[in-house]
């Protein structure tokens, strides 16, 4: 089910926005390489992803710096660890992610 994330603008190149939709509380990130989704809760200590650092599509946790791939939630270190992702897409004015239904 996509569903009306962010206006563009609100969410410039470098940078990301803590979204909640149906309950959750999202980080939707804006790199080079397009907009990516996760869950804004760090699998250490729950730390907000979103106040993270991104440096391209690495965004390391502002509490004790684990750092993850925005583009398939795996951590760095050890890619069996994982936060959930969610697929986004740009239309004309917004991005939309597809949540479960
Ligand atoms: S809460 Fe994210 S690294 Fe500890």
């Amino acid at each position: 089910m996509w569903i009306r994330a962010a206006g563009l603008a609100e969410i410039p190149a470098g940078g990301s926005k803590i979204i909640v939709l149906k309950r959750m509380e999202l980080a939707v990130f804006h790199t080079e390489e397009g907009y990516f989704c996760m869950d804004n809760f760090c699998p250490h200590a729950g730390g907000p992803l979103a106040e993270g650092y991104l440096q391209g599509c690495v965004v390391t946790c502002p509490w004790h710096n684990w750092s993850f791939d925005v583009r398939n939630g795996s951590l760095c270190h050890n890619a069996g660890v994982k936060v959930p992702v969610y697929a986004c897409r740009v239309t004309e004015d917004a991005v939309e992610v597809d949540l479960p239904g």
